[in-house]
C-alpha cells in the first residue's frame, strides 16, 4: 500500500487582523416603532437597540465583505495574494449557488484560493474562525480570510414586532495566520436541532412561488425561549470555552458576546462573574442584530476605540438559529 503525504501546519495560529464594514443608513428606533406598533422606550429597555444601520441598494453583501477584509488584511500585513482560504458566513446571500465567497476572493486580487460559505447563522463567524485556526494549524491554509456579512434588512418583515427592532446590516473580517505563540484557544461549538423553529426563514423557496404576491423569505423567531437560552445555556459554553483555554475569567481583558440583545449580554456577564475591569461588547446599541457580523464588528470597533489591545485575552460566543453556537478565546491582535 502507498503511504500518503499529510500536510504539516503552523504549530500555533492567531487572528493577524480584524476589519469591518457599518452601512450608510442609520435607523433610530423612532423610524420603525409606527409599523409595529412599539416605543423607543420599550424597544430600548427590552433589547438596549437604540438605532440599527441598514444598507443601501449599492452595498451588497459583496461591497461591504471586500471592504472589511481590505481593512482586515492591511492590518495583518499581508498581500492578497497570500491568503489560500476564504470562508464567508452568511445567511442573507441570496443566490443559493455559487457562494458569494469565490467573487469576494476575485474581488481581493487573491490567487485562486479555496473560498466557500458557510451558513450558522448567528454563530457563523466563530465556526468560521474555528475552521480557520484548524486549517492554518492542519496545513490546508497559511493565512486564511473568515467574514461574517448580513443584509439582514432584506429578510426581516418591518411589521413583524418581535424581529423588526432587532436585525440589521453589516460585515466584519479576519485574517487567521501562524504565530509563534498560541492565539486562539480551543473551540467549543454544538447545537440543538430540536429547537430548529425558533429562529428562522418561514417558508423555503417553493413555498414562495406558490404565493399570490410573493415576498422575500422573511425571518421569524419566538423571542422569549430565545432570550432564556441564550441567558442560561451560553453562559455556561462561555465558560468551557475558558475552561478549555486553561484560564479563569480574572484572565480576561475583554467579552466579545454575540451583539442579540443587551439583556442577554448582562445575563451573561452576570452569570459567569466577571470581574468589574474585564471590557465588555456593547456595539448592539448602536448597531442592532447584524447575525454573523456582530462579533467581529464589536470587536474591532473595540480594538478603534483603544477598549481593546494587542495581547488583550478575549471571549468570543456566538450563538443563534440551529439553534447552534461556538465560542473561543483569542489574543487580541
Ligand atoms: N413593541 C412593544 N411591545 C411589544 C413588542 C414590541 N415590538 N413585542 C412584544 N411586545 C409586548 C407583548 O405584546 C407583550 O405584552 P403583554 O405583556 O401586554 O402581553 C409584552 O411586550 C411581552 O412580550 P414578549 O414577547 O414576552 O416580550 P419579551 O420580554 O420576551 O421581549 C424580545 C421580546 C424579542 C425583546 C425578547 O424575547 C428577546 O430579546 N429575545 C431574544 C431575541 C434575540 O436575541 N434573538 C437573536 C438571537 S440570535
Amino acid at each position: 500500500m502507498a503511504t500518503i503525504t499529510t500536510d504539516q501546519g503552523a504549530t500555533y495560529a492567531a487572528v493577524l487582523g480584524f476589519g469591518s464594514y457599518r452601512p450608510s443608513r442609520v435607523i433610530p428606533n423612532a423610524d420603525i416603532v409606527d409599523a409595529i406598533d412599539s416605543s423607543d422606550e420599550w424597544i430600548q429597555q427590552r433589547s438596549g437597540i437604540r438605532q440599527r444601520r441598514f444598507a443601501t441598494a449599492e452595498e451588497t453583501v459583496q461591497v461591504m465583505s471586500v471592504a472589511a477584509a481590505r481593512k482586515a488584511i492591511e492590518r495583518a500585513g499581508i498581500e492578497p495574494q497570500q491568503i489560500d482560504c476564504v470562508i464567508v458566513a452568511t445567511v442573507t446571500h441570496l443566490l443559493q449557488t455559487p457562494a458569494i465567497a469565490t467573487a469576494i476572493a476575485y474581488e481581493l486580487g487573491t490567487d485562486a484560493p479555496a473560498a466557500f460559505d458557510i451558513s450558522a447563522a448567528c454563530a457563523g463567524f466563530c465556526h468560521g474562525l474555528a475552521l480557520a485556526d484548524q486549517m492554518v494549524r492542519g496545513g490546508a491554509a497559511r493565512y486564511s480570510l473568515v467574514i461574517g456579512v448580513e443584509r439582514l434588512s432584506d429578510l426581516t418583515d418591518m411589521e413583524d414586532r418581535g424581529t423588526a427592532f432587532i436585525f440589521a446590516d453589516g460585515a466584519g473580517a479576519a485574517i487567521i495566520g501562524p504565530s509563534d505563540t498560541p492565539g486562539i484557544g480551543p473551540v467549543v461549538w454544538g447545537s440543538d436541532g430540536e429547537q430548529f423553529d425558533l429562529i428562522r426563514q418561514k417558508e423555503d423557496w417553493r413555498d414562495i412561488v406558490a404565493m399570490d404576491r410573493p415576498v422575500l423569505p422573511y425571518l421569524t423567531m419566538q423571542g422569549n425561549p430565545v432570550f432564556r437560552w441564550a441567558s442560561f445555556t451560553m453562559a455556561k459554553v462561555a465558560q468551557q470555552a475558558l475552561d478549555k483555554a486553561g484560564i479563569s475569567a480574572e484572565d480576561l481583558d475583554v467579552f466579545v458576546p454575540h451583539q442579540a440583545n443587551m439583556r442577554i449580554i448582562d445575563a451573561m456577564a452576570r452569570a459567569m462573574k466577571l470581574p468589574e475591569r474585564v471590557v465588555i461588547a456593547r456595539d448592539i446599541a448602536d448597531q442592532g442584530n447584524t447575525s454573523a457580523a456582530s462579533i467581529p464588528l464589536a470587536l474591532d470597533r473595540m480594538i478603534d476605540e483603544g477598549q481593546a489591545k494587542t495581547g488583550d485575552t478575549a471571549l468570543l460566543i456566538a450563538f443563534g438559529a440551529g439553534l447552534s453556537y461556538a465560542a473561543q478565546v483569542i489574543a487580541v491582535p
